[in-house]
């Protein structure tokens, strides 16, 4: 499955310009801006007729981007677009997985029943797929899942000599192991409680003598930061050499890269969300995944 147009939402556009190169597709002109009611405003300068177009947009802070992104799909089909796929190399919302307490939403569903009822298909970068085990469980439409860890084994056997893997949580496990197994570094992965948005427990009696190697510490996310906070804290507390942390998505709250890099560790991430952290590029595999992705064309 191979689009001849891509689209780059804002901020998107280095993401849209190497899918665009790989598969030798044009990137298609969209005009999007705000009224000064703060409603959106889109028009499409491309022709879009019987063409297969890929929509470029990582989806952090997403409320912002979502209304435009499905006016944007459903516009292209009204001109004539064959198929219509979205490309979101971070996907929101995949940790509300679950109705924690009566009455809460779970947004994950909703959000994946609307961005299937947008589009003909999907691919990501590393969803958070935790309570899920894929992401057919509630996305009706064929999806392609790119995994980051081996390009974060890459950066960190590069980068970081004698490295000592740490997941912060058991629900980190899976890219832990991965990244560690690729990077020929051992691993260990500590406890985790998380007593509201911004307040984090961490318990490090799982984690032996660290000696003398580098603590790197694993996420899939950086939301608020205070996962890696806390356990670089405990860490330094303990007199163990400053970590690097290492996650796919940096989301990044508020201060929290700030606040990460105060207590003294070196902050990486994958240009899934683009971020001055950005050291590990993900969008060559993202391109190499987009072929793989078998959708019917009629
Ligand atoms: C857990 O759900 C994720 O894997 C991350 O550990 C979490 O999102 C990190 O969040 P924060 O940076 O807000 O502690």
């Amino acid at each position: 499955m191979t689009p001849s147009i891509f689209i780059a939402m804002p901020g998107n556009e280095a993401a849209a310009g190497t899918l665009a190169k790989a598969y030798g597709a044009t990137i298609g002109q969209l005009e999007l801006r705000a009224f000064p009611d703060g409603e959106s405003y889109l028009r499409f300068d491309t022709d879009l007729t019987r063409r297969t177009l890929a929509i470029v947009c990582s989806l952090d802070r997403p409320n912002d981007k979502i209304l435009p992104l499905l006016f944007a799909a459903a516009t292209a089909r009204e001109l004539g677009a064959a198929k219509v796929g979205l490309v979101a190399p971070y996907l929101a919302y995949m940790r509300q997985d679950r109705r924690f307490k009566p009455g809460e939403a779970v947004t994950s569903r909703e959000v994946a029943q609307l961005l299937s009822n947008a589009f003909d298909w999907l691919v990501t970068v590393d969803p958070h797929l935790h309570r899920y085990g894929s992401l057919s469980e509630i996305y009706s439409i064929p999806t392609r899942v790119v995994h980051a860890a081996s390009l974060m084994a890459d950066w960190i056997k590069t980068n970081v000599a004698n490295a000592l893997i740490i997941g912060p949580d058991s629900e980190s496990e899976q890219w832990v192991s991965t990244v560690a197994k690729d990077a020929g570094a051992p691993y260990t992965v500590l406890e985790k409680v998380r007593r509201g948005d911004r307040e984090v427990e961490i318990s490090i009696r799982n984690l032996g003598d660290v000696g003398e190697r580098t603590p790197v510490l694993v996420d899939d996310i950086i939301s608020t930061g205070r996962t890696m906070l806390e356990t670089v804290r405990l860490l330094k507390a303990r007199g163990d050499a400053a970590p690097v942390c290492v996650a796919v998505h940096g989301l990044f709250a508020a201060d929290a890269y700030e606040m990460l890099i105060k207590a003294g560790a070196r902050v990486v991430t994958c240009n899934t969300v683009r971020h001055t952290s950005n050291a590990i590029d993900v969008h060559g595999t993202l391109a190499k995944a987009l072929g793989t992705l078998s959708v019917s064309t009629d």
